[in-house]
Parts: C-alpha cells; structure tokens; sequence
C-alpha cells in the first residue's frame, strides 16, 4: 500500500514508518518537524517537511503519491501544557487536520488509524476501561482528540471515510534493536525521566503517593511501542479488507504503579537514585488500565513485549547508545 504517515517523524511514528517500510509498504511521511527527528526517519522513505493544515502540501502529496491510507499521529501531546493553551491544541490537533480529511475526501483516499488516547475518558468511573466508557476529559489535549473521533464519525456518515481510531493507553519503550526510542523535548514521561534520574544522579520527583492504589502511587497501563504498531498494522488490514469505522483501547489490561517502574528502571540500570514525593497533579486520575478485549478478540492482536522488564530494558538499551537522543 502507499501509506502517509503524518508525524512520522515523531516517537510513535518513527517506529510505524519502519515497521511499514521493512513490510514493504511505499512510506510517505508528513511533519512539521517541530517535535520530529530527522534521524528517526529512513532513508528510504519519501519526507516531506510541512504540516497536516497545510492544503497545498497535502494535495501534492495526494496527487503525486496515489496515498491508499493514512495513519495520523501528527499533533501535540502534553496535557499539562495543553491545560495553559487550549486553542494551541485545538488548533493542532482538531482544526489542522480537518484540512487533511477534507483532502482525503478530494482525492478519494478513504482509510485513516487516527492516534487517540486513554485522555478521552477522564476520570475513570470503571477501571479496566471499555470504549463504551463515559467520554469526560479532564483536559484540552483528551477534548480535542474526542472531538476530533467525532469528526472522524461525521466524516464517515457523509463523506464514507473509514477510520479506526486507537486509544493508547501508555505507549513506552525503545526498538528491540536499541536504534529507535523515546526523544520528547520536554520529557514527561516516566520512564525516559527515571532513566535520566539514575545516569544524572538526580532526584526523581514522584507526583502523589497517596492514592487509593496498592501502594499509594497512581495505576498506567504500558504498552511496548512495537505492539502498538503492530496494532496499527492489523487496523490498516482491516480496513483494507472492508472493515468499517470503529474504535479500540490499545492497553494491556495490566495496571503498573508509578512506584512499580521506578523499581523496575533501578534494577536494569543497577543505580539507586533518590525519590522525592511531591503534590498530586491535579487531574491525574489513580488509575488507567485498558479493557483490550475488543482489539484481542476481532483483530487478533496480542501484546508481546508489552511487561514492564521488556518496556524498561529496551528503553535503558536506546538511552545507553543515544544518551543524547537522536543528537548523537
Ligand atoms: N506517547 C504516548 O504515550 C501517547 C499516548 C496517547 C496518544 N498519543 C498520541 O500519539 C501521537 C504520537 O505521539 P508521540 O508520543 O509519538 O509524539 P511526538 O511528539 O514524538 O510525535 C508527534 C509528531 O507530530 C509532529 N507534528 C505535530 N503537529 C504537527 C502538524 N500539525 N503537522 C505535521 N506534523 C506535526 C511533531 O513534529 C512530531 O514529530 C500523538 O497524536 C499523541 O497524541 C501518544
């Protein structure tokens, strides 16, 4: 297939643009290279540096690239920052890529995975989570990415685009082969931090630890970015052999306390470093942990490295030969 893949420059979409690649699907990324590593991307890929608002560049690329599908991943994530600058995010993640689906429409290319997130839910009223969960973020990252499935659903109704939209939960880790990995600028994830904390020697600051959780630190459900690809793949199959729009959770079903990965990166990289308990954040639920069965049971999908030994090894493989992410 040819596929276009907007900011496969990206975390996520790096690892999708070589697992496409290495299938031997025509890969044509899309990104606005504001977060993107020019590194990420392989060579034989086609790269376009622009943005998912941007019409005349998309028609082009429509035009010239004969795109089947499209798998969306371009936009910004950090919900704190989001919470500061609502329009920024709907802006980005709401308004910019309207401008691609309705080139979608113009050129006739009726397939797209959009990158959603457990963020939509909110505070969970039920934990594992099912996709018929009531929708209530608690911030403007998880509302534009509702809103924007809700387009999606319009799109379909009106326009017979087929999307499936996945909901991560905590994507993390690094390609098996150490060449890929995690390179936010700023960091918030947990593990990329942990990591800096032990080979910086620095304080890690734990945000809460009195939770009504096991022990007392928030519940996430981790997800090896490889699975999560792989979910993606078995999507895009899906809606190639006719499968209609749809959406699914991609977690593991399997909750992890914040205190639990801290170990666990403490005894993979063999270093103690110190803790320090800080406030909760506000709006950070206890508790994150999908309920997979729906993508289990109708795409056959099974996690392979997705247990949190595997997640923190690949991770501590990736920063021990990038340890200045892809500046190195
Ligand atoms: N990382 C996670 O745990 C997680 C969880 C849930 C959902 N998601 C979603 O997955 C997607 C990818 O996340 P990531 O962690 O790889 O983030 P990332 O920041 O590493 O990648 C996003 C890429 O999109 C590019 N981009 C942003 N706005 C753009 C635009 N308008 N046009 C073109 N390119 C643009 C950035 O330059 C960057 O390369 C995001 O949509 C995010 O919301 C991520």
């Amino acid at each position: 297939m040819n596929i276009l893949v907007t900011g496969g420059a990206g975390y996520i979409g790096s690892h999708m643009v070589r697992m496409l690649a290495l299938s031997g699907h025509h890969v044509v990324v899309l990104d606005s290279m504001e977060f993107g590593h020019t590194q990420a991307i392989p060579s034989s890929v086609v790269f376009l540096h622009g943005g998912v608002g941007d019409k005349t560049i998309i028609d082009d690329i429509f035009t010239k690239e004969k795109i089947d599908a499209v798998i969306h991943f371009a936009g910004y994530i950090s919900v704190e920052e989001s919470v500061r600058d609502p329009k920024k995010y709907f802006h980005n993640n709401l308004i910019s890529p309207i401008t691609l689906l309705e080139a979608m429409v113009a050129h006739h290319v009726d397939k797209l995975i959009f990158s959603s997130t457990a963020a939509v839910y909110g505070n969970p009223t039920e934990v594992p989570i099912p996709e018929d969960h009531p929708k209530d973020p608690t911030s403007p990252y998880g509302l534009s990415k509702w809103c924007f499935e809700l387009y999606l659903s319009l799109f379909d109704r009106q326009k017979d685009i087929r999307s499936i939209s996945l909901r991560y939960f905590n994507a993390s880790g690094a390609s098996l082969d150490g060449k890929f990995g995690e390179a936010h600028a700023p960091e918030t994830h947990i593990i990329p931090l942990g990591i800096r904390a032990a080979v910086e020697n620095k304080q890690f600051f734990l945000f809460g630890d009195d939770y009504p959780t096991r022990d007392g630190s928030c519940v996430r459900d981790y997800i090896h970015v490889e699975d999560l690809c792989t979910a993606h793949v078995l999507a895009l199959e899906a809606l190639a052999h006719g499968h209609g729009s749809d959406i699914y959770n991609v977690g593991t079903g399997i909750g992890i306390t914040n205190k639990e990965v801290i170990e666990q990166i403490k005894e993979e990289t063999g270093i103690d470093f110190p803790i320090a308990i800080k406030e909760r954040r506000a709006g950070d639920p206890a508790e994150l942990i999908a309920d997979p069965t729906k993508i289990k049971q109708e795409f056959g999908w099974t996690p392979k490295y997705s247990d949190i030994k595997t997640i923190v090894k690949t991770a501590w493989k990736w920063h021990q030969t990038h340890p200045n992410g892809y500046a190195d």
